[in-house]
């Protein structure tokens, strides 16, 4: 068995498929999670897939003292993969301070301990929304971080920052932030996949629910952007090509692989996709409709984003192989198994 790891939001969409690909690679698991936005249900998922279940805290990163007894109970934990946070740019807008307690005061709680507890490195969550709308696409790594459009950018923004500071300060760790674009799809056994609480905030979980008629109709939000077909165009990943790229990240920073203390990398495919592209890709590789009408632009969306993904193609050797069409397909099949368990 390898080294254990730490992951936080491990029972959440991206988490999940994380921990099922670092259980493939024979590490052992500790996850903590509060379950705002995910279910325990998640664990026997996991399990299904990889024969192993992973240890699990119920548990709020805020309350530090259980994060530290949590430490203390697992001993020997040597990394730190941190995806616990709010995610939805929508919903930032209307709840700043929730977003603000739940994604910073939670990090800042990590690193603190991980000096006590001699973690030599943390993986962090970051996303592409720190670039905000860039003024060059694809982007890169060192395009400028220009002022969030939303709390929950912002949140990511500061979240960099506070982790750059405390390598520039010599704390005893290292880190690497990996910047999502879209994650999207669900694991191929479809045991484990995106289940949001309530109504979806993101696009895809919208318009499988919308195509098993959950949902009246999906909302697109604008189509009178400047882009070919004036919806917001986006780079959509797979979420199993995402979770391969946290493994790799993982043995890169505890196998010191680089003398970097800090390094970033962009996970995108480095193609951009719109929203209608979407809806009409998952359309012909489902065979089912997706009914929808355009509404008013959402606030705090950008209008356009996508990877420029050389820089963990060639330092990481990683490289998102899933298509968009097969990922969508992914994501029903996930759709239908939650219908067929009568959970949606
Ligand atoms: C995608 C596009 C919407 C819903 C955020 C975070 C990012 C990542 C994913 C964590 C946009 C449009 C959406 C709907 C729509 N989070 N849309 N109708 O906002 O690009 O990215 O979530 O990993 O970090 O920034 O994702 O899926 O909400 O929206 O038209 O009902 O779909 O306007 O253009 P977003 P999204």
């Amino acid at each position: 068995m390898k080294k254990k790891i730490l992951v936080t939001g491990g029972t959440g969409y991206i988490g999940s498929h994380t921990v099922v690909e670092l259980q493939n690679a024979g590490y052992e698991v500790v996850i903590i999670d509060n379950l705002s936005n995910s279910n325990i249900e998640v664990l026997d998922g996991i399990e299904k897939i990889s024969g192993i279940r992973p240890v699990f805290a119920q548990l709020d990163l805020n309350d530090k003292e259980g994060v530290r007894n949590v430490l203390k109970e697992n001993p020997g934990i040597k990394g730190i993969i941190h995806f616990a946070a709010s995610k939805a740019v929508g919903e930032s807008v209307h709840k700043p301070l929730l977003y603000y307690r739940n994604n910073l005061v939670t990090l800042v709680n990590l690193l603190d301990l991980m000096p006590e507890f001699h973690i030599d490195g943390i993986v962090f969550s970051s996303s592409c929304t720190v670039y905000g709308q860039p003024d060059i696409l694809p982007v890169t790594e060192d395009a400028p971080i220009k002022p969030a459009l939303s709390p929950y950018g912002n949140t990511k923004q500061i979240n960099e920052e506070i982790i750059r500071d405390c390598i520039h300060a010599d704390l005893p760790f290292k880190s690497i932030i990996l910047r999502y674009f879209n994650p999207i799809g669900a694991h191929p056994s479809a045991e484990i996949g995106e289940l949001p609480n309530g109504v979806p905030q993101n696009l895809v979980p919208f318009v499988t629910q919308t195509a098993m008629g959950i949902r009246k109709e999906l909302s697109v939000f604008g189509d009178d952007y400047d882009t070919p077909d004036g919806s917001c165009i986006r780079d959509y990943i797979n979420v199993v090509d995402l979770a391969k790229a946290h493994v790799i990240a993982i043995d890169r920073m505890l196998e010191n692989k680089s003398d970097e203390k800090l390094e970033i990398f962009n996970l995108g495919t480095g193609r951009g996709v719109s929203v209608l592209e979407l809806i009409h890709a998952f359309e012909k590789g489902t065979g089912v409709k997706v009914p929808y009408k355009i509404v008013d632009r959402r606030e705090g969306d950008i209008e356009k984003v996508w990877a420029n993904p050389v820089h963990a193609n060639t330092v990481l050797g990683w490289t998102a192989k899933e298509t968009v069409e097969d990922t969508l397909v992914t994501a029903w099949n996930w759709q239908l198994k939650l219908r067929e368990r009568g959970i949606q």
